[in-house]
């Protein structure tokens, strides 16, 4: 008897999943143009006024084919250097249960993964990185042409200095395609940010959810954050706003040097968090209605008392559309917008030039890098040079604003989305959970990158 009750509610679970998932595409269906959200002409130009873009379909003048373009970056001569991974895809046959990479025998990427273009002329006027990596994640140039790099194959983190060599690194952190997390090894790795004294953060990354700070000669100094996928959250955390120091995939950071911030984007909670620099603690948290619940990165410029600029990625509960906003780290509005002529499908990372008049983004897929130019320049605003032992990190209360998604979405797709969440919640409870009790690591898996969970009970580190 039992039995059947739980077999009927298996089956309306899966209906309800089935909706869950029809719902938002059938929306998102619907045109968009250029990305409109459901915001009339009057709010857009309102709320985009101050930083508008214009695409550059003519950059970069490339005559070779691109693989899935991970990252891009500036270097300190104002050239934009992109990663590509040539002819690998990252798909469910890379890695197995264990985050170990299962195409190691197929070699490295044989092509150049980094290519250096001029920002102005689009001309190809460098490259390096052939027969080096295997699945290039993030990319990082410090002021002193230092290339920093991570691979989510190998599980590592390399510093690159071109003026040594361009096939040894001068450092490397991580063993070579062994996940782990103790301070030996990282789990697919993300993101690294530089301060200027050489200083380091890396973001790891998919499967350990923590941020760790190094000094300049790789001694680790300070770790914080748990991976709070949602299943994992589901059962093991309290109710109430997610913890601040949570991450769903530390995806991407970056380095608010006036107010010694370090910011990290937190791909599958929607959110970027900010912490203290030097002893990591929590300081703001920046959301918005206009992100939607995924947001693949970020990158800070010091206009106008801050700004975040952040590129989303396909929702899978929301209509949101996939573009780039800025944001106002004072005001915590929305206040510019980027996006290419036919919109993005993947974009995974971007480079924004310190006054804002450029912004570039690497598309996983299509395999592109877009460049972006903003149309009015804005008169200079001069940046008060704080002396760092006199800057005072600005503080902001918690966004307490509850995120609804009344503008984008009627009740009936809410409603529907709800029960259709906590459903496959439950399904996937059944199928994950109840048969391997006390779990130990477990997968989920997304159409363009995969999502490792661990059960945080397993979290030993602080
Ligand atoms: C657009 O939205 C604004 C603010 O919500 C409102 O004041 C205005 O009347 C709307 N305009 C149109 C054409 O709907
Ligand atoms: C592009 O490639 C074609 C064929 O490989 C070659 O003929 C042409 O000169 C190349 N153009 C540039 C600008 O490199
Ligand atoms: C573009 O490159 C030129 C050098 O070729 C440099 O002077 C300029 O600052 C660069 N622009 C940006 C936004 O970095
Ligand atoms: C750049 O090099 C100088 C001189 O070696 C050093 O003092 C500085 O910390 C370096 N900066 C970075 C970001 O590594």
């Amino acid at each position: 008897m039992v039995g059947i009750v739980i077999n009927r509610l298996w089956v309306l679970c899966c209906a309800a999943v089935a909706l869950t998932i029809f719902v938002p595409i059938v929306r998102t269906q619907q045109p968009l143009a250029g990305g409109e959200a459901a915001l009339n002409s009057t709010e857009i130009n309102h709320r985009n006024a101050d930083y508008e873009y214009e695409y550059d379909a003519e950059w970069p003048r490339l005559n070779r084919t691109l693989g899935s373009v991970s990252a891009v970056a500036f270097d300190p001569s104002g050239n934009v250097v992109i990663f590509h991974r040539g002819r690998h895809v990252w798909n469910l046959l890379s890695f197995d249960q264990q985050n170990r990479y299962l195409q190691e025998k197929d070699g490295p990427i044989g092509e150049s993964t980094l290519l250096i273009f001029h920002n102005e002329s689009g001309a190809l006027v460098g490259e390096w990185g052939a027969n080096l990596f295997f699945m290039p994640h993030g990319l990082t140039i410090d002021r002193n042409n230092s290339y920093w790099i991570t691979d989510v194959a190998l599980h590592q983190v390399f510093k690159f200095d071109l003026t040594v060599s361009s096939t040894k690194p001068v450092m490397t952190l991580g063993v070579r395609f062994e996940p782990g997390k103790d301070h030996e090894h990282f789990c697919k790795p993300t993101s690294v940010a530089v301060l200027d004294n050489g200083d380091f953060f890396v973001a790891d990354g998919y499967c350990n959810g923590r941020v760790n700070k190094y000094s300049a000669d790789g001694r680790l100094i300070l770790s914080w954050g748990k991976n709070s996928f949602v299943l994992t959250r589901t059962f093991m955390l309290p109710a109430g706003p997610i913890p601040v120091n949570f991450f769903a995939i530390p995806h991407a950071l970056t380095y608010a040097a006036d107010k010694k911030l370090i910011c990290v984007a937190d791909r599958e909670q929607g959110r970027v968090q900010c912490f203290n620099a030097n002893n990591g603690a929590f300081h703001s948290m920046y959301e918005s209605p206009r992100i939607g619940s995924r947001l693949f990165s970020v990158k800070y410029i010091p206009r106008d008392g801050g700004l975040l600029y952040v590129v989303n990625g396909p929702q899978f509960t929301t209509a949101e559309p996939v573009n780039g906003l800025v944001m106002s780290m004072t005001s915590k509005e929305i206040v510019g917008r980027f996006f290419p002529e036919h919109a993005f499908s993947n974009p995974h990372e971007l480079a924004v030039s310190e006054d804002g008049a450029q912004v570039y983004v690497a598309e996983l897929n299509p395999h592109k890098v877009h460049k972006f130019k903003r149309k009015s320049s804005l008169p200079e605003i001069p940046t008060p040079i704080l002396d760092p032992a006199e800057s005072k990190v600005e503080t902001f209360p918690p966004s307490d604003q509850p995120v609804l998604y009344t503008g984008a979405l009627t009740t009936i797709p809410i409603v529907v989305s709800l029960v259709g969440i906590g459903c496959m919640v439950v399904c996937l409870f059944r199928t994950f959970c109840v048969k391997s009790r006390g779990g130990r690591r477990q997968r989920f898996s997304t159409p363009s990158e995969n999502i490792s969970l661990r059960e945080m009970g397993e979290d030993r580190e602080a």
